[in-house]
């Protein structure tokens, strides 16, 4: 009975959300570290590890550019944040800043992604207005910093003040949404591992965003990505402002604790 009801609301979802069926796979991924990129072609995923072939590269050498370039006011990223010598500890912390984000922002006294920690910096030391995690300048930063962490762990933030944050974040996670009447668990912890419509459903694990999207043909945020998924099940964005972003962000990073940043990544 529960696997009929089961199997009618997965061709449900999949008629309703997206196109096609859920093919005849039994079992959930038992794996629970399975990557997106796990789950591409031989041919995506050698386009991901080929810096020549992968058009995230374009905004990472965007964001290489745009961190040594000094501001018509105040300084240049680099010259506050120096990556040449090996002693440096500031070097040190760009290089796993994309681990360990979101993170506490004493002056805002809430936690910050990395796309909101380089645009604070952007504000806060270069003057420029703000942009959010898809304006450009961020967006290639972000690039650039997380491809920085590549191969590294997750390391999310120990800082007491996180706790609650993340504890929002798993509770929005699990909370149903949309006409569709699905949370983020269902698909991605239940359903992880079948298919829907052709696609197989990933763990949503945050290890490669900024990703370049072939269906966006462009480099994107994981809040761009979430909202894919929120308009899919007919459910309305949470509003580009809001703190349940840094609050789902911290959670899944919580979850995907200690698998390896992939870089920028490619996604179909
Ligand atoms: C109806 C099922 C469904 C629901 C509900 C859903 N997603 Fe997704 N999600 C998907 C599918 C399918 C993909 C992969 C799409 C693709 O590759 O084209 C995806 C992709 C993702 C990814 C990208 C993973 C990667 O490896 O790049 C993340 C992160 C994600 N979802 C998080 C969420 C969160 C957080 C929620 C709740 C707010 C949510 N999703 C709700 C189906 C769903
Ligand atoms: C005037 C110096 C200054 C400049 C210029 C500056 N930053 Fe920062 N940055 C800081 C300070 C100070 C912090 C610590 C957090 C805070 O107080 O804002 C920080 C924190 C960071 C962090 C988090 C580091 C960690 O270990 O968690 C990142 C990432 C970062 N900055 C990126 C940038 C980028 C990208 C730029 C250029 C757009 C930039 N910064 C420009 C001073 C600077």
């Amino acid at each position: 009975m529960k696997r009929v009801l089961r199997q009618r609301l997965v061709c449900a979802l999949a008629a309703v959300a997206l196109s096609g069926c859920v093919s005849n796979v039994p079992t959930p991924n038992a794996d629970l570290r399975h990557t997106g990129y796990a789950d591409m072609s031989p041919t995506l995923q050698a386009m991901q590890l080929d810096d020549t072939q992968n058009p995230a590269m374009l905004w990472v050498r965007e964001g290489e550019a745009l961190w040594s370039k000094t501001p018509a006011s105040g300084q240049s990223c680099a010259s506050c944040h120096s990556m040449n010598t090996s002693t440096n500890t500031s070097a040190a912390s760009i290089k796993t800043a994309a681990t360990r984000h979101p993170a506490f922002d004493d002056g805002l006294n809430q936690p910050v992604t990395l796309a909101r920690r380089v645009d604070l910096c952007r504000q806060r030391h270069q003057n420029q207005p703000p942009q959010n995690a898809d304006g450009p300048e961020v967006l290639a930063l972000s690039a650039w910093l997380t491809h920085q962490s590549r191969g590294l762990p997750i390391a999310p933030s120990t800082d007491a003040r996180m706790t609650a944050w993340t504890q929002r974040g798993e509770q929005l996670y699990r909370a149903r949404m949309g006409q569709l009447n699905l949370a983020c668990t269902h698909c991605h912890d239940q359903y992880a591992g079948q298919r829907l419509g052709g696609a197989p459903i990933p763990q949503a694990h945050p290890t490669g965003y900024p990703t370049y999207r072939l269906e966006w043909q462009a480099l994107g945020s994981l809040p761009r990505r979430l909202r894919a998924c929120m308009t899919g099940v007919r459910a309305e964005p949470v509003a580009a402002d809001s703190v349940e972003w840094v609050a789902l962000e911290s959670y899944l990073m919580k979850r995907a604790a200690g698998m390896k940043m992939e870089g920028a990544a490619v996604r179909p």
